[in-house]
């Protein structure tokens, strides 16, 4: 091969992907013929709804949505959108100013973060976190410092940023219900985000990707319930996990006008905006949220409460999350991290996540989707515990 220029330094000198190995060891297993049940990565496994992929079809046989879109995104999104954060949070916005479309949201925040933090500026991350979070800051030669964010409530705290810091940082993320550790935030939290960040003239991420996905009476806020957000906050809403629409690529942004003004300029400089089809299915989705989600909501309940029944019967002092679609677990005494996944594939033939996916304080944790039906999970959890109780050498 001749040589070839290389990638820029801050694309090369990413820390490694966790979940790249992860896909190694999975590719391992394929090539020895095992088959296993894959609880690692958090891709809903139950289908679009059916009214959603009607909107689809009508939406793709219209030749008048052949050409591209709007860089803001369809009419029919952004009133959707701003329905949507008037019904569920009773928030007001204008469609017009304060909604830009999303391929999803993973797109959205990397693009607000990339607007945001160049060389030698700062993003404040919680640490555990969604990975894109640290990766797109560092993509764009800025820099992560994270605030640790432990057990048992996995809020950050704000008191220990150094000053040196400080001064540097230009925006906050926070993401209550949290991936991965089901963790959500009260107002209390949320008040005192919303304080800092206009303390520290920092910009407030606030990804509520999880929006829909609480349980026992939890009802997740959104960031503009908070008294003063509006003038520090951008939120990032999306359809992949309420709807189980992954697939189909398709959130918005909402807030602060002229933050939305640079995610749009960020955006309308590097891509034409979102596929009308997938801004017509977000359009169909949030507005009609309240049917849509609440089967997906109570499917994920059966399942959280049939892992946490298995890990109970098997002696697991767990308690069960108030939101997300993930298990948190503490790694089994005997085994380190890479051990333990290794086991579980090896020795039960199931996928987990190691918890150093999501940054180190995931440290002696694992990470366990519920994207299977509760009967599979109870089963793929009563036979991790077994292998706990029983460390292979
Ligand atoms: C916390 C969090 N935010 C955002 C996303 C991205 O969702 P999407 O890009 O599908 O909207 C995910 C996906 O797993 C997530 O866990």
């Amino acid at each position: 091969m001749p040589p070839a220029p290389s990638p820029t330094a801050s694309l090369s000198q990413l820390p490694p992907y966790v979940f790249a190995e992860l896909d190694r060891l999975k590719a391992d297993a394929r090539a020895r013929g095992q088959a296993y049940l894959d609880l690692g990565i958090g891709s809903p496994d139950q289908p679009t709804p059916p009214a959603v992929v009607d909107a689809v079809q009508r939406a793709i046989a219209d030749t008048s949505r052949h050409g591209y879109p709007p860089f803001r995104g369809s009419p029919e999104l952004l009133a959707a959108a701003a329905g949507f954060m008037a019904e569920r949070f009773g928030v007001v916005i204008d469609a017009e100013r304060q909604v830009v479309a999303l391929s999803g949201s993973k797109e959205g925040i990397a693009q607000i973060l990339a607007a945001y933090c160049g060389a030698g500026d700062v993003a404040l991350v919680p640490d555990v976190y969604y990975p894109v979070y640290g990766r797109a800051p560092l993509l764009n030669g800025a820099e992560v410092h994270l605030l640790r964010a432990a057990a048992p409530d996995f809020l950050p705290s704000l008191d220990d940023v150094p000053a040196s810091v400080l001064s540097r940082a230009k925006v906050l993320v926070v993401n209550y219900p949290n991936n991965p550790t089901g963790a959500v935030a009260d107002r209390a939290f949320l008040d005192r985000a919303v304080a800092f960040a206009r303390d520290h003239d920092l910009l407030l991420v606030s990804d509520l990707a999880y929006s829909e996905l609480t349980y026992d009476g939890f009802v997740a806020p959104s960031i503009f319930e908070i008294d003063g957000a509006a003038a520090v906050a951008v939120e990032m809403h999306s359809c992949s996990k309420a709807f189980n629409m992954a697939g189909l690529r398709i959130g918005f942004a909402t807030g602060r006008p002229d933050a939305l003004d640079a995610l749009l300029a960020y955006r309308s400089n590097v891509g034409y905006g979102t596929p009308w089809v997938a801004q017509a299915a977000g359009a169909h989705a949030f507005s009609h949220w309240r049917e849509l989600s609440a089967p997906v909501t109570a499917e994920y309940k059966r399942r959280r409460d049939a892992v946490y029944g298995a890990l109970a019967a098997a002696g697991w002092d767990a308690a069960p999350p108030k939101g997300a679609m993930y298990a948190w677990l503490p790694v089994p005494a005997g085994f380190d991290d890479w051990g333990w996944v290794r086991a579980a594939l090896d020795e039960t033939g199931i996928v987990v996540t190691p918890g150093l996916a999501f940054g180190p304080g995931g440290q002696g944790f694992f990470r366990i989707s519920l994207v299977q039906p509760a009967h599979v999970l109870s089963d793929a959890v009563t036979r991790l515990a077994q292998l706990a109780e029983a460390p292979v050498s």
